[in-house]
């Protein structure tokens, strides 16, 4: 079993990013610049936020972050948007997820400039991703693809289940692996929760992805030896123990199935990091769009 190791692969996405945006500032061009939009107060997304903005400090990318209230309009944050999108000196915009209730999640993803949607969240994105011309790859997926090239995991002819059918991980996950592509070419299973059978579809699986957010919910039975196990889960749970009150777990129960595994995952240390490396590749892309 080996650890697919996401702070080292990142790390070294992360590189490789700062030296092309040294470069382009040492030829006098201005760094990309990333808006983020972080509505309310939810800890998580905070989190998440913050690890955003420091990951773009250390690449020399710029990061703007506008905070809005937890009850602001839609028209408001939609007036935002907008105004980002006509800012030419931005070249990547997402807005956190989840927003509050009252809000249209669907309305805002759709508001934003295909040209600038890093997320890859705006169906011209997906509908590109889709027909095999990829503009924007959703960053968790992404981050994924990358971790497999970097282990010099193979993914032609596997079969690859994919457990979880979100619009962020699940499907476009179930789109890159059976592209036409290096990183493509399975046979792709989507499980859900109406899936009958779903630990014996896991359990045939070469590479598993689970991406449902629930926590532990994969079981070493539900595996096959010397499978590929990707957990995409970061669930907060309650743990009196630690400082912050909480831990994070995986959608993997890893101390049952890591022994069984050719390659794992670990919760904290695996895809989180990826994800964040799938946005500045974005970023950069974005930048490349706009600026070329
Ligand atoms: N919430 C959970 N994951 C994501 C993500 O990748 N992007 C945004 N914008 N919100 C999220």
């Amino acid at each position: 079993m080996e650890l697919l190791d996401g702070k080292k692969v990142a790390a070294s996405v992360k590189e490789t990013i700062k030296q092309e945006v040294d470069e382009l500032v040492k030829n006098g061009k201005r760094a990309p610049h990333l808006a983020v939009i972080l509505v309310g107060n939810n800890g998580a997304s905070e989190t998440y936020v913050a690890s955003k903005q420091r990951s773009c400090a250390e690449t020399g990318i710029t990061s703007t972050l506008v905070k809005l209230e937890a009850d602001v309009s839609e028209e408001a944050l939609l007036n935002e948007i907008r105004q980002i999108n006509d800012n030419p000196e931005i070249d990547g915009l997402l807005v956190q997820l989840p927003l509050p209730k009252h809000i249209n999640e669907q309305q805002v993803i759709e508001s934003i400039h295909p040209l600038k949607d890093v997320d890859g969240f705006h169906p011209v994105s997906a509908g590109n991703l889709m027909q095999g011309y990829p503009t924007f790859i959703p960053a968790t997926p992404f981050g994924v693809v990358m971790m497999l090239q970097h282990y010099n995991i193979t993914t032609a002819g596997k079969r690859a289940v994919v457990v979880g059918r979100s619009n962020i991980v699940g499907r476009p996950m179930s789109v890159l692996l059976s592209s036409n592509t290096d990183y493509g070419n399975a046979t792709v299973t989507i499980c859900h929760s109406r899936t009958k059978d779903l630990e014996k579809i896991c359990a045939e699986a070469d590479i598993l992805v689970a991406a449902l957010g629930k926590p532990g919910f994969v079981k070493a039975h539900m595996v096959k030896e010397g499978a590929v196990v990707i957990d995409v889960g970061i669930t907060r749970v309650e743990d009196a123990g630690s400082k912050r009150g909480f831990r994070i777990k995986g959608d993997v129960d890893f101390a049952a199935v890591a022994p069984k595994t050719s390659y794992i995952t670990p919760v904290p240390g695996g895809v989180g990091l990826m994800t964040i490396a799938g946005l500045l590749k974005n970023t950069l892309a974005a930048y490349k769009l706009n600026s070329g």
